[in-house]
């Protein structure tokens, strides 16, 4: 049969944009057409400023776009000149009816799938890049029959994706594997063999992990729950250094030593974010609970309970030091971004940072170099924190660069995202334009504390005890 000539990716996110964009990069011989349903967004990317942050991606897409790679709201028309479909629309967690709060919502998948169905006149592979429910693939090829035509037959493939955000770029030049799940059949075998020749153009074949589709739709949810899991341990263990005087950073250090152990994902924080951990923690929860194995989802629980435990125990430590009360003091928040080299702000630990502060009366200067006011205000005016609009409005102030502006006459500066440029600023002149007693609260283990001890800080930091006189 013919190679694969067209990939039509339907979601131009977080992951269709970089993923595609490395597709083209390495596949000059295949046509790359991401689609999507906002224009805003594809105009963006069809823009200078390409609408997602991440260290690689603009060069690459300003040297593949227009050659084979191509970004559209022609979403029929794009459908049905692909050999391959790759869903990578949103996934998020229900806010409604049955499974409320736990079960992903595939009202996106559904629509993407419908879609196709209509459209397609010839078959197609359908790849889940979406993380999906266990069983999703078989849910879709029900969806992909509703106006499936005579002759067209549609192969259903869940190939998940591990990248990182901040490092998706270096994540897809240089998986750690590539999974694809398929039919067990001829016809899902010749599938998984035709998505694997597309990414055979740059990654061995050996890292390539092809199982049935129930198992690699598992493997992704899984993946993401255990690294979680490490980090939830990880803060855990924070808990008992402060309260024991051990100190975190030489704990993970030795836990991480042992080879059985490793040492990535081991860094105590104020609490992980991001739109993919507890979404898909939840997603497994509710599979557990449909299948009736309590005691499996009870354990997963309680990694989202110490992670939500984190975010309260760190304010709580901040509000006590502050003499137990933050009305009307401001406070600098270094780091809006759920992590550092994103602009992505979803699930940000530091928006429950600034919704606790704000409850106790403070006022927020958010330093934060990628993140804009819109989507700032979007974040902290979303309904589930029941924060009043005229509040945030009047309370909270971004800053993008500008760090002595940020803490002029602020009590307290709290650091919440990891941004290496937090760790080169004069402290000592912040010192000096800030109200006394100045306080820091390290969340992310990234200042050195010693050193702002001596310039007369009070510093408190995540898992371990510090020295006052
Ligand atoms: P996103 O919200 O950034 O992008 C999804 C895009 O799909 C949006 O632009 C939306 O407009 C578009 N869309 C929705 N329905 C559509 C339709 N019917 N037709 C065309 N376009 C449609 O989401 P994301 O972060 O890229 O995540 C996508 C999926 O990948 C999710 O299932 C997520 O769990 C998974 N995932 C995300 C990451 C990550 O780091 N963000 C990593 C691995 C897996
Ligand atoms: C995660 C998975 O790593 C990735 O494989 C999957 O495809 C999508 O979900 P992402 O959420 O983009 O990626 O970033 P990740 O690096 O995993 O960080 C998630 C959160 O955990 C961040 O808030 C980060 O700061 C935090 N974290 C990470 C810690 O607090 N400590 C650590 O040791 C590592």
């Amino acid at each position: 049969s013919k190679n694969i000539q067209n990939i039509c990716c339907i979601g131009a996110g977080y992951v269709g944009g970089p993923t595609c964009a490395v597709i083209a990069y390495k596949c000059p011989d295949i046509q790359v057409n991401v689609v999507d349903l906002s224009q805003e967004r594809i105009n963006a990317w069809n823009s200078d400023n390409i609408p997602i942050y991440e260290p690689g991606l603009s060069e690459i897409v300003m040297e593949r776009r227009g050659k084979n790679l191509h970004f559209s709201t022609k979403i029929d028309e794009c459908i049905e000149k692909a050999d391959i479909i790759f869903i990578s629309v949103n996934t998020p967690t229900k806010t409604y009816g049955v499974g409320l709060g736990r079960a992903p919502d595939l009202t996106y998948v559904e629509s993407a799938a419908r879609t196709i169905s209509k459209v397609a006149k010839t078959s197609k592979i359908i790849v889940e890049k979406s993380t999906v429910p266990v069983k999703a693939a078989e849910s879709i090829i029900n969806m992909l029959k509703s106006n499936q035509k005579p002759d067209v037959e549609f192969q259903v493939l869940s190939n998940p994706e591990f990248l990182a955000e901040g490092t998706a770029i270096s994540d897809l030049l240089n998986p750690d594997r590539i999974l694809i799940g398929g039919e067990d059949t001829d016809k899902g075998q010749w599938a998984i063999e035709q998505l694997s020749k597309v990414y055979q153009h740059w990654v061995d074949r050996s890292i390539i992990i092809t199982t049935n589709t129930w198992s690699s739709e598992l493997s992704k949810l899984a993946a993401n729950a255990m690294l979680a899991q490490r980090i939830s341990s990880i803060n855990s263990i924070s808990a008992i250094c402060e309260s024991s005087g051990a100190d975190i950073q030489h704990v993970s250090k030795a836990i991480g030593a042992d080879s059985r152990i490793g040492s990535k994902f081991l860094q105590a924080s104020v609490g992980f974010g991001g739109s993919c951990f507890q979404k898909d923690i939840n997603n497994l929860i509710y599979l557990c609970e449909n299948l009736n194995l309590k005691e499996v989802a009870d354990y997963w629980s309680q990694v989202i309970l110490i992670n939500d435990y984190q975010k309260k125990r760190f304010v709580n430590k901040i509000i006590k030091s502050l003499f137990n009360t933050c009305t009307n003091k401001k406070i600098a928040i270094f780091g809006f971004a759920f992590k550092k080299n994103t602009g992505d702000t979803r699930e940000s630990a530091s928006i429950h940072i600034c919704k606790y502060l704000l409850d106790e009366g403070a006022n927020l200067n958010i330093l934060d170099p990628k993140v804009d006011y819109d989507q700032m205000m979007f974040e902290l005016s979303n309904p589930q924190l029941n924060l009043p609009i005229d509040v945030i409005k009047n309370k909270v102030q971004l800053f993008s660069d500008d760090v002595i502006e940020a803490c002029r006459n602020s009590h307290a500066l709290v650091v919440c995202t990891e941004w290496d440029n937090f760790k080169s600023y004069d402290y000592e002149k912040i010192y000096e334009v800030m109200q006394k007693p100045a306080h820091i609260f390290d969340g992310r283990l990234i200042l050195d504390h010693e050193r702002l001890m001596s310039y007369g800080f009070h510093v408190e930091a995540i898992g371990k005890r510090l020295n006052h006189d």
